[in-house]
């Protein structure tokens, strides 16, 4: 048996690999001393150990069935990073589910990041492969990447598969809010919606529509921050095994060339990102999260911009919630590089991703394309204009948003009468009551589920249709309030009113019967009663911002910023470059 206690000769500058941020004792060579013997208690040479290190953040969790492949994943980034020399070392961060977080993922997405973050700047790696997928984990991964400044690749786990009810195909989560809405209304009965249930989520993987999830695999990509043509393959596929060996080989690459996330999220690269959510029909969330990862590097996301991208961004990808179909037809069609292809003359082609390589030089790269269903050509799109459009107006002076692609046409110009409801819990008490005093034609108005209000922001914007109404055939109304909504939610929603009610935003005082207009193409969200009344109202109900006493829900309620800043924490926003 060799003693084998020297390294054998680094492929890294000295001062890398195990020796990266050493240990405090005092004495650096009895830190590396040290930190050599332990790791050698788990069996590794120093054959092993003079290698690349490349961490890999995995966040499996018996609560995350988006996760549910995480081992196999796992196994396929191990062996990329092997091929390709380096040393793969796994490292556990938080792992966040939409349904298993309370009271809201949101409230804990920064907290994720913190984490990634913090243990990718404590540990010794010299690039990460971060491995995560449902909503809210992708950006607190990049955001956390994004601050640490080491190479870093993003991994998702790809979407579950879709099932089928009675025929028809069903797939999480806009068919799980379709046959809700039945069942509230009546038109399917309690077996049927328990068959519904059963169907929903056929496999392990993320949301199969073009949700948050999808969405930010999506943007991931577009940002150049994950492989070309890994945001789509499903969760169980071969095609994502592929994807995350290949993902520990670049990170090994990345570990070389040492190229940093800041080397790759530029004004460019979120720009395309911008672009290509707004031609996916993405998630209103996705504004939101990437506002924050391009924060992180002091990168300042425009609403006013992203208003004019929109407008000249037609949705060209015909996937629920805008659309017709799934995440595997997506994938079927080529994915995002054939998306790319189509958006090329809108595209900064100079942008650089983690290949090392051009966003151009991968559009060229990744062939012709051929025929199929899935992705429009830029001549005859889904939506003529963009997904997501910006409103400004006296109810939002901070802006407001609406996904105008998944909204019903014609309420696009509306005035009606507001049915206001005060927080979360009122609306719960009355939404459903017999008695309460609502028409189809008006607007219901929700306050206080903005950043601080809730808090976290929940995806309580999605209000439902008032029982009665839902039982008479409406089957959508204009809601308005400061929270967010699923990716996975369509219809006339206006979302993320800046600043919220919580902090004294106009929609504090608004009330029952007070008029709204909202007209999308002239992006107006105006409150029709005037400024002296709005005074008085103020004068008379002072808003006194939500505060705590300890632990992390002070540190939100005292820092977290409002959507129109990613609703990061403040002092985790980099100055600007
Ligand atoms: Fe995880 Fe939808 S719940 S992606």
């Amino acid at each position: 048996m060799s003693h084998d206690s020297r390294s054998k000769d680094s492929e890294l500058p000295p001062g890398e690999g195990l020796r990266r941020g050493l240990t405090s004792y005092g004495d650096t060579d009895f830190s590396l001393f040290l930190r050599t013997a332990f790791i050698k208690g788990a069996g590794y040479t120093g054959d092993a150990l003079s290698r690349p290190v490349i961490g890999i953040a995995a966040t499996g969790s018996g609560f995350n069935p988006c996760h549910g492949n995480m081992p196999q994943l796992l196994e396929a980034v191990r062996r990329g990073v092997m091929l390709s020399g380096g040393l793969p070392v796994e490292f556990p961060t938080i792992s966040i589910h939409e349904s298993f977080a309370h009271p809201t993922s949101m409230f804990l997405r920064n907290l994720m990041s913190m984490d990634t973050e913090e243990m990718i700047r404590a540990q010794p790696m010299d690039a990460v492969v971060l491995v995560g997928g449902c909503d809210k984990t992708v950006p607190a991964q990049l955001m956390g990447a994004a601050s640490a400044g080491v190479p870093a690749i993003q991994l998702v786990t790809g979407s579950m598969l879709t099932g089928s009810h009675d025929g028809t195909r069903v797939g999480a989560c806009t068919d799980c809010r379709r046959y809700w809405a039945r069942y509230r209304a009546g038109e399917i009965d309690e077996a049927e919606i328990g068959r519904v249930n059963d169907q929903l989520v056929a496999s392990v993987g993320t949301c199969s529509v073009m949700g948050t999830a999808s969405t930010m695999a999506c943007v991931a990509e577009a940002l150049g921050m994950a492989l070309p043509g890994s945001a789509s393959p499903p969760a169980v596929t071969a095609d994502r095994m592929r994807v995350a060996e290949r993902s520990g080989a670049t990170a090994v690459a990345l570990a070389r060339s040492r190229l940093a996330p800041a080397g790759i999220v530029t004004a460019k690269s979120v720009e395309n990102a911008l672009r290509v959510l707004l031609a996916i029909g993405g998630s209103t969330n996705g504004i939101v999260h990437l506002t924050a990862i391009a924060g992180r590097l002091g990168i300042p996301v425009d609403l006013a911009r992203l208003d004019e991208l929109g407008r000249e961004t037609p949705v060209l990808v015909d996937l629920k919630p805008s659309g017709q179909g799934y995440m595997e037809d997506f994938h079927h069609a080529g994915g995002v590089p054939a998306l790319l292809r189509e958006l090329k003359p809108l595209l900064h082609l100079d942008a650089m991703t983690v290949t090392g390589r051009t966003l151009g030089e991968e559009i060229e790269a990744s062939g012709p394309g051929f025929p199929q269903q899935a992705i429009r050509p830029l001549a005859n799109p889904v939506f003529a204009q963009g997904g997501i459009a910006v409103l400004r107006g006296n109810l939002a002076p901070g802006g407001a948003i609406i996904k105008q692609s998944a909204a019903d046409a014609k309420l696009m110009r509306h005035e009606g009468r507001a049915v206001v409801f005060e927080n979360a819990a009122d609306l719960a008490a009355r939404i459903d009551r017999d008695d309460l005093d609502v028409a189809a034609d008006d607007i219901l108005v929700l306050k206080n589920i903005g950043p601080k209000g809730a808090p976290g922001m929940p995806e309580a914007g999605y209000l439902p249709i008032p029982k009665k109404l839902a039982r008479a055939g409406v089957k959508d109304m204009v809601r308005i309030s400061d929270g967010r909504m699923s990716g996975t939610a369509a219809g006339t929603i206006v979302l993320h009113a800046t600043p919220e009610a919580a902090l004294g935003g106009p929609l504090a005082w608004v009330r029952t019967g007070d008029r709204i207009r909202l007209d999308v193409p002239a992006r107006a969200l105006v409150l029709m009663v005037g400024e002296d009344e709005l005074a008085r109202r103020r004068a008379e109900h002072p808003v006194t911002p939500p505060t705590a006493e300890r632990g992390y829900l002070k540190l939100f309620l005292d820092t977290v910023t409002q959507a129109d800043q990613g609703v990061d924490f403040d002092f985790l926003r980099a100055a600007g470059r």
